[in-house]
């Protein structure tokens, strides 16, 4: 069975809109996360496709999941995010197991709905690498040089750019393994492993790279939702 994780659970302060999460705006003709929800829905393999909110937007969540992607509803849950994006994960693990027949096949991809332009070749290119390797993570080729610096003012390192990328979404893996994984954090690991995928690398776990898109952007700032309203547009032309 193969699960897909909407990551809404966030509250988009560097877009600098308190009341409304960034994954509420408008993007075109719909707010931004039902974009998200319909490549998912679209793909016909999720035997259920999880949105985590802030509890608070549950409600606001699945009215406007009805309106715009009606649908999708009969595949969608909507249930609460939690306070860390590790922690919205965690949620999206438990409500699966309490609720599904998850088994040690199971694939769980999970992906922000800020990411409204993420592919079907990504999706599938996901799951098929969450089976043959067990963890997957999307990627692009670091465009810029990346620059180390240790305490903020001088260089430390240059690392090689030929073997640097930009983690995007959808991270996806063997559900029952995350779990596991997740479960045996400890308190100072848990500090530091904010990304699912380092988790598997500090275990010295292999996880795979499925080539992402640059047009697969994340919505952070304003200024992002203003290119991402360009290339919703350019789309449609
Ligand atoms: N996310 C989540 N649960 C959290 C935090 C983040 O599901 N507790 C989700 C966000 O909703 C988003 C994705 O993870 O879809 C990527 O995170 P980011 O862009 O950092 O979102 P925010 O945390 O909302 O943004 P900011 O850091 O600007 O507050």
């Amino acid at each position: 069975n193969v699960y897909a994780a909407i990551l809404a659970g966030g509250s988009g302060t560097r877009m600098g809109n308190p009341e409304k999460p960034k994954q509420f705006l408008m993007l075109g003709s719909k707010p931004i996360i039902a974009h998200t929800v319909e490549k998912f829905c679209a793909e016909g393999v999720f035997e259920r496709v999880l949105v985590l909110c802030p509890e608070s937007w549950i409600q606001k969540t699945q009215d406007l999941l009805r309106r715009y992607c009606p649908d999708c509803c009969q595949d969608v849950a909507v249930i609460a995010g939690g306070s860390t994006r590790n922690d919205t994960v965690r949620n999206a693990i438990s409500y699966l197991c309490e609720n599904h027949a998850v088994d040690d096949s199971s694939i769980i991809v999970t992906h922000d709905a800020v990411r409204p332009f993420v592919s079907h070749r990504i999706i599938e290119e996901n799951i098929q690498a969450a089976i043959d390797c067990g963890a997957c993570d999307t990627v692009v080729p670091a465009t810029d040089t990346i620059v180390q610096s240790a305490d903020g003012k001088v260089i430390s390192s240059i690392p090689d750019r030929s073997q640097l990328y930009q983690g995007q979404t959808p991270q996806s893996f063997k559900l029952l393994e995350l779990k596991a994984l997740m479960e045996s954090l400890l308190p100072d690991e848990e500090a530091v492993l904010t990304d699912a995928c380092k988790i598997y690398t500090l275990r010295g776990k292999a996880v795979a790279l499925v080539r992402g898109d640059v047009s697969n952007m994340k919505i952070t700032y304003p200024q992002d939702l203003r290119v991402a309203t360009a290339l919703m547009g350019s789309r449609r032309a």
